[in-house]
């Protein structure tokens, strides 16, 4: 056994693990799909509900996670056993869906890692080709080899440990990440675009306006509910929480770290990079198509984006690497999460050293990232899906499923079971005493009490309900 797994791994003290965590939050969820749902459901209304639901049910389940890890000390395979044996198998599914997740969430990383390349090889203009993007995912070989590449970068940082593998990469790639992002917003809010025929001049800072003033037009009480539900959707996601994940990081904050503050911190840096990115992609999208919506999913990045970087002819082409390059460091430190949560526990499953498991799972994802490329040639199979959650409708690839699989119904049960656990069998006041430790002072308990046994598991019923297309 090497020395990693004799000695306790840990960050070395809380800047370390908020941007690791905030590593873990940050990704493709804030980028793509934040904005996207933005434009969908009300601008600064949805922004205005996520918030709030943020300080409330986000805070809850996050702060529960990370206080779960640190009190037991175990990564998320053997936490939910040592609170409570009824309790097992959440362990076993904490460590199963970071698994299918990063299968899928891998390739998407391979995905963009394609695109950053072509900007920097000057066929940035090609990605803005009607059909480039389906091509590419049609070609058997191509997807697969730049998700190889994007795996062996994730494994590699997760093979160096804790500390010198994810806290040193976090320290140097979470700010680095924001200032890119916070240069292509205001880059974005800045442009301007004359319509040729109707002589129309269309500005950054009016699709600024669209996206953060809320629009009540044609509100109804169950279009509003179906924003609280999407926003609620989101915000679990875009937390990384009810996947292990907090709670593997978790065992590794040591006890002299404030968990509200950086819950709180944590929580900052999501918000915020889901709120920047609206405003990089927003103002643009205005500009250059005359409509604040730029599409939905996989199609937003790969297939409106580039058409609006070609627009801006060869400043484009600047903006759109260094976009790309953004969005690799944000899907690279959550694709660190999700192999860490994994090689965490099959760490203590196998009793394997870190540097045995992260070669084995190397080798294992890449298996199951070539099944998820061939998803989309080789493999033909489709398989109904409810209409809201369908790419074309009716049904999904092999990555559509996982994605619904593990976001619609693996992290509502998971966040159910977590909730029954520490609010009615251990009771809240056993997470409570862990965020006090070392005389901490916690405000929020009676809020934290009634969000945990009753507020966050109808929630989470309900989002059940929603996964089922018929609500
Ligand atoms: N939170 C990440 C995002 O917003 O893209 C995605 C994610 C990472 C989800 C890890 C779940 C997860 F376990």
């Amino acid at each position: 056994m090497d020395n990693q797994t004799k000695k306790k791994a840990s960050f070395t003290g809380t800047i370390g693990f908020v941007l690791a965590a905030a590593g873990s939050a940050v990704g493709l969820g804030n980028i793509w799909r934040f904005p996207y749902l933005a434009a969908q459901n009300g601008g600064g209304l949805f922004i205005l509900i996520y918030i709030l639901l943020a300080l409330t049910c986000g805070f809850v389940l996050l702060i529960t996670d990370i206080a779960i890890g640190r009190k037991t000390g175990k990564s998320a395979l053997e936490a939910f056993g040592a609170a409570s044996s009824k309790f097992k198998f959440l362990g076993a599914l904490s460590t199963i869906v970071p698994t299918l997740i990063l299968a899928y969430y891998a390739v998407i990383g391979g995905w963009i890692l394609k695109y950053m390349v072509d900007y920097f090889t000057g066929q940035g203009a090609q990605t803005a080709t009607d059909g480039y993007f389906g091509a590419f995912l049609a070609s058997p070989v191509s997807p697969i080899v730049y998700t190889l590449i994007f795996l062996a970068a994730t494994a590699l940082i997760v093979y160096k440990g804790v500390e010198k593998g994810i806290e040193k990469f976090s320290k140097i790639i979470m700010p680095g990440l924001i200032l890119l992002i916070i240069g292509i917003a205001v880059f974005s809010v800045t442009r301007s675009y004359t319509d040729p025929v109707t002589g129309v001049t269309r500005t950054g800072f009016e699709g600024m306006y669209q996206y953060f003033v809320p629009n009540f037009d044609g509100m109804t009480v169950s279009h509003f509910f179906k924003i609280v539900m999407d926003a609620m959707c989101q915000l679990f996601y875009s937390l990384s929480v009810a996947m292990g994940i907090m709670i593997t990081y978790g065992s590794y904050v040591k006890k002299e770290t404030s968990l509200t503050k950086s819950v709180i911190q944590i929580e900052a840096f999501d918000s915020g990079v889901a709120i920047l990115a609206g405003l990089m992609i927003i103002p643009a999208a205005f500009v250059f198509t005359g409509s604040v919506d730029a599409g939905a999913g996989p199609g937003l990045i790969f297939v409106a984006l580039p058409k609006i970087f070609e627009a801006m002819g060869v400043v484009g082409h600047i903006a759109g690497a260094v976009f790309f390059v953004m969005v690799v460091f944000a899907a690279l430190t959550s694709c660190i999460s999700l192999m860490e949560t994994v090689v965490a526990g099959c760490m203590t499953l196998f009793k394997k050293s870190r540097k045995q498991v992260s070669w084995i799972a190397f080798v294992a994802f890449a298996a199951m990232g070539v099944v998820v490329c061939f998803g989309y040639n080789l493999i033909t199979f489709r398989m109904p899906l409810p209409p809201s959650f369908a790419v074309d409708a009716t049904t999904g690839t092999i990555l559509d499923i996982l994605d619904f699989f593990c976001n619609y119904i693996m992290l509502p049960i998971i966040s159910l079971g977590t909730c029954i656990m520490i609010g009615w069998v251990k009771k809240p006041q056993w997470i409570i005493s862990e965020i006090e430790e070392g005389g901490k002072h916690f405000k929020a308990k009676a809020m934290y009490s009634i969000i945990i046994r009753y507020v966050a598991p109808v929630i989470v019923i309900i989002m059940l309900f929603k996964a089922t297309g018929k609500f």
